[in-house]
This record gives C-alpha cells, structure tokens and sequence, in this order.
C-alpha cells in the first residue's frame, strides 16, 4: 500500500494504484475522456470520473471497472449519439477488446482472483 510519503514521489497517474497501460491510453482518450475526463460532462462524471479512479477505495474500482468492461461490450459505451457525431472516434472492434480485457483483467487482479 501506498502512504502519504510515498505517493509524493510516485507520477501523478499512479496515487491509488491506477495505473493505465500505453495501449489503453490512446483508446481512452480518444472514446472516453471527452466525457469521463476532467473538461467532460457532468452527467458523464457523476457515473464514471476518470479522475477520481486515483483516489477511489480498491472494492469501488474493482466495480467501476467491470462496469467499464460490461458498457463497453454490450455497446453502451460510447453513447449512440457520440459514435454518429464522431465517427473516427468509435471503437475499434481490436480497441474495444483490449479495453474489455484490461478492465476485467485489472478487476480481477484488484479482487485478488
Ligand atoms: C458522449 C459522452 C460519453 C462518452 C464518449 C462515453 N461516455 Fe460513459 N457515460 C456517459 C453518460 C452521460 C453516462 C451516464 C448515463 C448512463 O449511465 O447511461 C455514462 C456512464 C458510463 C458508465 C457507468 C458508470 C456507472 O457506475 O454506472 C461507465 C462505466 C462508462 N460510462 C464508461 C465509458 C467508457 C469506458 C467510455 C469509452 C469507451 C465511455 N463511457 C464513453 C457519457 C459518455
């Protein structure tokens, strides 16, 4: 576990253990972060903050990611409406099972499975 002392020396990204790897990033910021991040919507925050993922109890994030997993598979996420607005920026068939597989994968880790 990290303390207060040992979070100052640590990047920013990683305070609680969040960490992202580089080939989840770019698909984040691209189909996520428009909403989830910090200039994102309210409705979108109040749901899924990507921000607070840094600060969140582990048994909240374990939750949150399999959310994640699940919106994403059924298609849920990203909305209908940003897909048509923004259609460079839909997932990817390849992109949508890498982050179906992170967040599962960082679940179960998190739940010690
Ligand atoms: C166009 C804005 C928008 C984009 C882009 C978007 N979301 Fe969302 N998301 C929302 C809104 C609004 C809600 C809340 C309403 C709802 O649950 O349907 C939400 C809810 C969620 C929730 C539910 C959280 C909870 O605890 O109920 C998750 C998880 C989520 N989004 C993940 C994602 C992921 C992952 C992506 C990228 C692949 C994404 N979203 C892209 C707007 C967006």
């Amino acid at each position: 576990m990290l303390n207060e002392s040992s979070v100052q020396n640590v990047p920013p990204q990683q305070t609680s253990g969040f960490t992202v790897p580089d080939n989840i990033q770019p698909i984040l910021d691209k189909s996520c972060l428009p909403c989830h991040g910090t200039d994102g919507t309210s409705k979108a925050k109040m749901k899924w903050n990507y921000e607070k993922m840094k600060s969140m109890k582990t048994s909240k994030m374990v939750g949150k990611l399999s959310k994640i997993a699940s919106k994403v598979e059924k298609g849920k996420m990203p909305t209908k409406k940003f897909n048509e607005k923004y259609p460079d920026k839909q997932l990817t068939t390849d992109e949508k099972k890498a982050l179906i597989d992170w967040a599962r994968n960082y679940a179960g880790e998190l739940a010690g499975e």
